[in-house]
């Protein structure tokens, strides 16, 4: 059954959403503050680099169950949902920023229906379900949490063949209601109080960040040991109680949520009265893989980055996705800096100079002169560039993989010296 649904906010969870429920059916108002984003949005033009959400968006354009309108005001009096999917930056302390998620809901109060839902999407800390109805102060209006589980680049798949869609709600009814937007997507549904909805998704992302950090760790007692974390992560993966996914060492884990939710969870459990120690030793770990690849760079530029001239392929924090926030790439390039590096970095999607980086076009340009390569982010195309080509433009053939991207034997065979993670 098609239902009448109001977004707001257009960032990566926002528009996904709202593309998403129109292509399955509903019809939905997208809101935003950003008058240009809204008017790039109305021409068609997407902002994020987003596998297949173009699509979905002009589809839900010419269709007509896909519109923009810049304010919230507009885009919730005849809604029977409204989904906030609004920024929960990370506060001073370490908690997450509720201010904009209040400011949304205080703003569409006077406008929401009778018996509207309004829907918590975004990442919030646990009670902030209770903050919504406090900013709202509507008693005819219920609100439910419904957390993402979305990873930037494969969002609209991830949003339309979900592992699980939860639900949290203390009025039955409005968990029915919710339940029914997501009836067209075959997937394991839970209702569960809002307290519980809000802590899976702060522990689904948590544990993820362990898994991680648990592997990186592994490939340093590897690398000690003079074992091959492939092997070992494969053989680990065969347990189906461990699984194979996400399990690739790496230089670390970023992005716009892994650590903010980290340091939101050790912030909800330290205020509720326990010390999440081993959360703290997952965020640590993680710190440390940083500095391991910066040390085995300057290990591949003979022994001090102090002048030396680093190649950097990758800056956004994974592959296929424009963003660098929180990228490991960019906080070891930043620390190879601050160790005296002159760092020339190339990315497929990264186009001009960013937080004191210079930028090259072109991935051998990069190489100009350097004393070594360090290989930061999993692009495909970095596995297929000419080594031979690259080694040419470096005064001396050294490589850090980061990512166990490359083929080592041809890495070898063009005269590199190589370093992965965890492997030899
Ligand atoms: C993550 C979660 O995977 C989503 O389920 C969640 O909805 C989302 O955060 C969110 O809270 O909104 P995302 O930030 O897009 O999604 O990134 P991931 O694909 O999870 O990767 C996070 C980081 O871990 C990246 O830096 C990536 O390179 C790294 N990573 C991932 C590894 O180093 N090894 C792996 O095996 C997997």
């Amino acid at each position: 059954m098609a239902s009448n649904v109001g977004v707001i906010g257009t960032g990566y969870v926002g528009l996904t959403t709202g593309a998403c429920l129109a292509h399955i059916g509903h019809d939905v108002v997208c809101a935003d503050i950003d008058a240009s984003k809204i008017e790039r949005l109305n021409r068609g033009e997407i902002p994020i680099l987003e596998d297949g959400l173009e699509l979905l968006v002009n589809e839900g354009m010419r269709s007509g169950n896909l519109r923009f309108v810049l304010g919230s005001a507009d885009s919730v009096p005849d809604r029977e949902f409204v989904f906030l999917c609004v920024p929960t930056p990370q506060g001073e302390d370490g908690s997450a920023d509720l201010s904009y998620i209040e400011a949304a809901a205080r703003e569409i109060s006077p406008r929401l229906q009778t018996d509207a839902i309004v829907i918590n999407k975004s990442t919030v800390p646990v009670g902030s379900t209770r903050v919504v109805e406090q900013a709202l102060e509507r008693p005819d209006v219920h609100v439910v949490s419904n957390p993402e589980f979305l990873r930037e680049g494969t969002a609209v798949h991830d949003f339309l063949h979900p592992d699980r869609v939860v639900i949290g709600a203390d009025n039955q009814a409005a968990a029915i209601r919710v339940a029914s937007l997501y009836l067209g997507l075959a997937a394991p549904l839970m209702v569960t109080d809002p307290a519980s909805a809000e802590t899976i998704k702060y522990a689904s992302n948590a544990f993820l960040a362990a898994k991680i950090s648990f592997v990186n760790a592994i490939a340093a007692v590897c690398e000690a040991v003079g074992a091959d974390v492939a092997d070992v992560v494969l053989g680990m993966g065969y347990d189906k109680r461990i699984g194979q996914e996400f399990l690739r060492p790496g230089p670390g884990w970023g992005g716009s949520c892994f650590p903010k939710d980290s340091f939101a969870l050790i912030r909800i459990a330290e205020d509720a009265g326990y010390d999440f120690r081993l959360l703290r030793g997952v965020v640590e770990v993680n710190d440390q893989q940083f500095d391991r690849v910066v040390e085995k760079a300057t290990v591949a530029a003979g022994g001090s980055l102090d002048g030396a001239v680093i190649a950097a392929w990758g800056l956004t924090f994974k592959a296929r996705t424009d963003d660098t926030r929180m990228s490991p790439a960019i906080e070891i390039i930043h620390r190879m800096q601050a160790a005296g590096a002159i760092v020339k970095a190339f990315d497929p999607a990264i186009h001009s100079d960013i937080e004191g980086i210079s930028v090259v076009g072109d991935p051998y340009a990069a190489c100009d002169g350097a004393a070594a390569l360090v290989i930061l982010t999993e692009w495909d195309e970095f596995k297929w560039l000419d080594l031979e080509k690259a080694g040419a433009h470096m005064t001396t053939r050294n490589m850090v993989d980061a990512r166990n991207l490359v083929d080592r034997g041809r890495a070898r065979q063009a005269g590199f010296s190589y370093q992965g993670i965890g492997r030899s």
